[in-house]
């Protein structure tokens, strides 16, 4: 028998991509996601490049415990990755009500709905950013922890709540994956970052000026202690990040309770590098303009990766040029996101939806 993934935000960046993975590997999947900050269409071309359906996709919040309720009484549930959140650092300190609500609220939501339907794994989307202002890089799991920002502290607060609830209900496993700067796209061009309005993060908004949608990058200081001064960061490739989802799916039953991963290249590039290696790729020129620190930005976070590679002999094998090509493909196929594909893209194929 397959295995049963509910994945929560399944639509979005990195749920999309898992759920190809899940599905390239035999998985079957079921996919809650309310399209706060997600297209549908993302799962109609995740079915389309995996060449087989999901078995449902609910566009319900996974804080609604009724309907959640009810997706888990349908579906043999073996497993759920959550990966249902908001993830925007700026917007968490406009919209701190939200973003605890959704973050850790919904965490609590999930906990209880796979309590009473006895689903005791979990793997959890946690972030880099409960490292905070990291004074030495590269950054294991046992480095300290000192968010900055309030969607970095619902983020610590939710693994802080997993490990209470471990300790508790001796059979729940779980296993929370710390990410670093997810970036890039499939390979096929289909399915790739689309965020709603104007993009909050480095690689969406070099790739929209390299497609002549913005004028320019601003970048956010040039004065950090760091070799050229703007800021440091590990970027791992989304596929990378699908792929550690997979595979901690199969070590979930290593062992009962809470363990914590990152989930990184152990690699640092600063905004300056990931530029110039845009810019090579896509054969466009990214204009730049270096303007002030942006608020609660750090110098540098670099993952130590070799906890994962200890305990799952895995390693991501994506590098910065692979993370370029593909998030420029994407780009190129998709000026308008998945709003408006280009023909060559292909449009989402009638009858195709798997919401149900
Ligand atoms: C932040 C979070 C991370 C979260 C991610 C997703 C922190 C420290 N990290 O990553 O946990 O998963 O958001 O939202 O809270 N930059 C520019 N110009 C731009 C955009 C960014 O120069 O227009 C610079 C930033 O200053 C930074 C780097 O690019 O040095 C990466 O920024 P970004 O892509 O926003 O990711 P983080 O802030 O590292």
């Amino acid at each position: 028998m397959p295995e049963t993934v509910l994945v929560t935000g399944g639509a979005g960046f990195i749920g999309s991509h898992s759920c190809v993975e899940l599905l390239d590997h035999g998985y079957e999947v079921v996919v809650v996601d309310n399209h706060v900050n997600s297209s549908p269409e993302a799962l109609v071309r995740v079915a389309k490049i995996a060449g087989r359906p999901l078995i449902a996709a609910y566009a319900i919040d996974v804080r609604d415990r009724a309907a959640l309720s009810e997706v888990f009484a349908r579906h043999p549930v073996d497993a759920v990755i959550h990966f249902a959140a908001h993830k925007a650092v700026g917007e968490s300190v406009s919209l701190p009500i939200e973003y605890y609500d959704t973050n850790v609220g919904g965490t609590c939501a999930l906990l209880s709905v796979m309590h009473e339907h006895e689903v005791h794994r979990l793997v959890f989307s946690s972030s880099c950013s409960v490292y905070g202002d990291a004074r030495t890089v590269p950054l294991s799991e046992d480095s300290p922890v000192a968010p900055t920002n309030p969607y970095a502290r619902t983020k610590l607060m939710c693994e802080r709540i997993l490990e209470d609830v471990c300790a508790r209900l001796q059979d729940l496993k779980v296993l929370a994956l710390r990410y670093f700067n997810p970036v890039g796209a499939h390979p096929s061009g289909l399915l790739g970052e689309d965020p709603h309005g104007i993009p909050g993060n480095l690689m969406p908004y070099i790739a929209q000026v390299a497609v002549g949608r913005r004028e320019e990058l601003s970048v956010f200081g040039d004065d950090y202690p760091t070799p050229d001064g703007t800021g440091v960061r590990d970027y791992i490739h989304v596929m990378d990040v699908a792929e550690g989802h997979r595979v901690a799916l199969e070590h979930l039953d290593d062992r009962a309770g809470m363990r914590v991963f990152n989930l990184g290249t152990g690699t640092g590039t600063s905004v300056l590098q990931l530029v110039d290696a845009f810019a090579a790729v896509s054969g466009r020129s990214v204009p730049c303009r270096t303007v002030g620190r942006r608020a609660g930005d750090v110098a540098a976070l670099v993952a130590d990766a070799s906890a994962v590679a200890a305990a799952w002999g895995w390693t991501t094998t994506r590098d910065l040029t692979t993370m370029c090509r593909d998030a420029w493909r994407f780009q190129e196929l998709n000026p308008d996101g998945y709003a408006r594909p280009s023909a060559r893209a292909g449009g989402p194929t009638p009858g195709e939806s798997p919401d149900g």
